[in-house]
C-alpha cells in the first residue's frame, strides 16, 4: 500500500463567518494564551493557512493573495505540519491555492514533529523571484512579507479562540525560512494587551468583520481629498502597536519597530511629522508642516504617498533582519485596520532610505511607507 493514504486533501471554500472584527482580535490576541495539548478541527487549519496565502483575486493571469507582495513576485510557499488535526493524519503538508477562495493541501511527508500546538504554519522562501525584480532590496521585502504572512495566521488564530506562538524554527528545517507559528488549543492566558486611556481618542467600531477584512484587503492607491479623522488614525496606530504588548508578539523577547505620522489631512491634527509614542498611546509633534511632497519625492516620487491624507513610517534603529520581519507584522495591521475602517493603504518599500530619515528627522532606518487614505 501506498505510504500516503490521501495525497490531495480539498479544504472547504473559504467563508469569512468568524463573526469578530480586527480590533477584537487585535486587543486580545492568540499569543496572549498558551497552547494546550488537544485536538483542532481541519477548518481550523485551512482558515489560518488562507489567511497567510490565500488567493483573494486575480489579476494580471495570477493570484491576488491575503497578504501583499513587494510587485505580486510572490516568494512564500506555505507549508502545514499537521500534528493533532481531526481527519488528517500528521506530517508535512503543501498549501496551495490557485483560485480566489478555494485551496487544497498536498501531502509531502509522513515526518512527524515534537512541537507544542496541533499544526504549525511554516514558509519556504524563494527569493529569487523578488530579488531578480528589486536586487538587493528584495531580501528585505521577502523578510517583510514574512511578517505579513505570519501576522495574518496569527490574528486568524485570535479570531478562532486559539493559542498561537512565533518561534524561530528548528535548524533542521533548513530549507524553510527561520519562523514557525505554532497553533493549538488555548489554555491559560499568560499574558494581558491593554491601550492606556488619555492619549489618542477613541477609535471607531471597524465595519467590516476580520475575515471580510481579510478577503477585502487591496493595496489602494487613489484617495480622495476627504481627511482622515483623528479618531480612526487613532484606531490605526493602537490597535495595532499601543500598549507594551502589541497586537503581535515581540520577536526574540523584544519590539524593533517605530512608527511616524506624516500628517497632511487629518481632521483634529495639525499637518506636521509626529512620533507615535505606544506606551501613552499619543503622538508627540517632531516638525509641524505639510511634509507629504517630499515624502513622495523621497519614495521616488509615488504619487499615492502625496496625495494621502496621512503617512505611517515604519522605522528601527540599525539593520536587524528581525526588524523587517516586524515591519510586515504591523504594515499587516495597517493593512487590515485600514480596510476595517473603510480606508485605503498600500505598502511602500521602494524608497531613498537617507532621504525618508532626514524627512523625518530621525536617526534611524526606514523600513515602510504607509500611506493612508478614502479610497
Ligand atoms: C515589501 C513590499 C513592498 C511594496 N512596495 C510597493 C511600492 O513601493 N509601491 C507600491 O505601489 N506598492 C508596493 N507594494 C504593494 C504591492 O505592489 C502589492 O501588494 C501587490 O501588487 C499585490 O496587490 P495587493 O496588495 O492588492 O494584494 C509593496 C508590497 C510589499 C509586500
Amino acid at each position: 500500500m501506498c505510504a500516503f493514504s490521501q495525497l490531495v486533501i480539498e479544504l472547504a471554500r473559504f467563508n469569512p463567518s468568524c463573526r469578530v472584527c480586527f480590533d477584537e482580535v487585535a486587543l486580545n490576541p492568540a499569543y496572549a494564551y498558551e497552547i494546550t495539548e488537544g485536538w483542532v478541527a481541519v477548518d481550523h487549519l485551512a482558515r489560518v493557512l488562507f489567511a497567510a496565502q490565500g488567493c483573494t483575486s486575480r489579476a494580471w493571469s495570477r493570484c491576488l493573495r491575503a497578504t501583499p507582495s513587494a510587485g505580486a513576485t510572490y516568494p512564500l510557499q506555505a507549508y502545514a505540519i499537521v500534528r493533532d488535526v481531526e481527519g488528517l493524519e500528521p506530517g508535512f503538508y503543501l498549501y496551495k491555492s490557485t483560485a480566489p477562495l478555494t485551496h487544497y493541501l498536498e501531502r509531502v511527508s509522513n515526518d512527524v514533529w515534537e512541537g507544542d500546538g496541533a499544526f504549525a504554519v511554516v514558509f519556504a522562501e524563494v527569493p529569487e523571484r523578488t530579488t531578480s525584480v528589486y536586487g538587493e532590496r528584495g531580501y528585505m521585502y521577502v523578510r517583510e512579507e514574512v511578517g505579513h504572512a505570519v501576522q495574518n495566521s496569527i490574528l486568524e488564530a485570535s479570531a478562532l479562540g486559539l493559542a498561537a506562538k512565533v518561534d524561530e524554527a528548528p535548524p533542521s528545517f533548513e530549507k524553510l525560512v527561520e519562523v514557525i507559528v505554532e497553533v493549538g488549543r488555548r489554555g491559560a492566558r499568560s499574558l494581558v494587551r491593554e491601550v492606556p486611556e488619555g492619549g489618542l481618542p477613541k477609535p471607531p467600531k471597524p465595519k467590516l468583520l476580520l475575515e471580510e477584512a481579510i478577503v477585502a484587503r487591496r493595496s489602494v492607491r487613489e484617495y480622495s481629498e476627504e481627511p482622515v479623522k483623528l479618531a480612526e488614525l487613532s484606531g490605526l496606530l493602537a490597535w495595532t502597536l499601543g500598549g507594551s504588548l502589541r497586537s503581535y508578539p515581540p520577536l526574540r523577547g523584544s519590539y524593533r519597530v517605530s512608527c511616524y505620522v506624516v500628517a497632511r489631512n487629518v481632521e483634529g491634527l495639525e499637518p506636521g511629522v509626529y512620533e507615535y509614542l505606544p506606551l501613552a498611546n499619543a503622538l508627540e509633534l517632531i516638525s509641524s508642516g505639510d511634509y507629504a511632497r517630499k515624502l513622495a519625492f523621497a519614495c521616488l516620487g509615488q504619487e499615492w504617498v502625496a496625495s494621502a491624507a496621512l503617512n505611517l513610517v515604519l522605522c528601527a534603529k540599525g539593520s536587524y533582519e528581525l526588524a523587517e520581519v516586524e515591519a510586515g507584522m504591523v504594515g499587516q495591521g495597517f493593512y487590515l485596520a485600514a480596510t476595517s475602517l473603510g480606508l485605503g493603504t498600500v505598502a511602500v518599500g521602494a524608497f531613498y532610505d537617507d532621504e525618508v530619515a532626514s524627512v523625518l528627522g530621525v536617526d534611524e532606518r526606514p523600513l515602510y511607507v504607509y500611506p493612508i487614505g478614502k479610497p
